[in-house]
């Protein structure tokens, strides 16, 4: 079973599911608009094992009954429904993007609180929160010493931040074997030694480190389908050559029986306090 968002057809979404503009200075980055809000839905459902493995290696950190919990990027909001049930908290989902929000209110619980803002503003009082939650969004904050400072200051004493993200070998994500340039040295993404530098400078320290594993992909034919909503922003910044022919050598493997099962990769879940 699929959480959320049930794969639709190809066909129904945009050719081009995104845009990118160019970050100040970190390279190509991934604008959340209409179309790359369709193409979100219908690319990046997780199934419904994934989301609880994810709740699971996440509980302990999450804050009580009468506590208080910040998804930031919330994107179209396929974690603050699942953190909304997985915990007893109140749950904020804040996100920049105008066709997100509006994707992430269609797919909420009412009881989630929708608002827009950035990670490096956010529209919080100090001390609000008791834990925060990012999941793929720190590659898209252009001033992390920034983000980390709004953090400490929305986060009340002793609350968790935690980061959701690939941080680790190429190798934790199949579907990269085909797009080597996505995952290259150069790639916009802050590696996880810097990111811990820029929170500990904030005041913020790592207290805890696992890796997920999460089924992505039923098999290779959905592997194929997910690949071709290009709704993983390094896919969506890489030049169209690359990717097409990335999808052509994917497409002879799937053909070739490669992947006749799920599609499994591993991304970590980071906790800093
Ligand atoms: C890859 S999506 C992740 C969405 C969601 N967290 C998830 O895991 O499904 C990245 C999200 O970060 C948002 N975003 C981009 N820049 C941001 C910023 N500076 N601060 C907060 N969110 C940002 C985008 O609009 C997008 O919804």
């Amino acid at each position: 079973m699929t959480v959320g968002h049930a794969p639709g057809s190809l066909a129904a979404l945009p050719a081009r599911g995104f845009t990118v503009a160019m970050g100040q200075h970190a390279g190509p980055r991934t604008t959340y608009d209409t179309a790359m809000a369709a193409a979100y839905v219908a690319g990046r459902a997780l199934p419904s094992s994934a989301v609880q493995a994810w709740m699971t290696a996440a509980r302990p950190h999450l804050p009580g009954r009468s506590g208080r919990l910040l998804d930031i990027g919330a994107g179209t909001g396929r974690f603050s429904t699942a953190l909304a049930q997985a915990c007893p908290a109140t749950v904020v989902a804040c996100e920049p993007s105008a066709a997100m929000r509006a994707a992430c209110q269609a797919f909420c619980p009412s009881d989630v609180r929708i608002v827009a803002g950035t990670a490096e503003a956010l529209p919080f009082a100090e001390d609000t929160f008791d834990a925060v939650w990012a999941s793929q969004v720190v590659h898209h904050v252009e001033d992390l010493p920034r983000f980390a400072h709004e953090l400490r200051r929305v986060l009340a004493e002793g609350g968790a931040f935690l980061l959701r993200g690939g941080f680790g070998a190429v190798t934790d994500i199949p579907l990269y074997r085909y797009f080597p340039g996505a995952w290259s040295a150069d790639s916009t993404h802050p590696s996880l030694p810097h990111i811990t530098d820029v929170l500990a400078a904030a005041g913020l320290g790592r207290v805890a480190h696992a890796q997920v594993p999460q089924v992505f992909a039923a098999d290779g034919d959905e592997l194929l389908y997910k690949v071709g909503t290009r709704s993983l922003s390094p896919l969506a910044a890489l030049p169209d050559a690359e990717y097409h022919a990335g999808v052509r050598r994917l497409r002879a493997d799937v053909a070739r029986g490669a992947f006749p099962g799920p599609v499994t990769e591993r991304l970590d879940l980071v906790v800093f306090r």
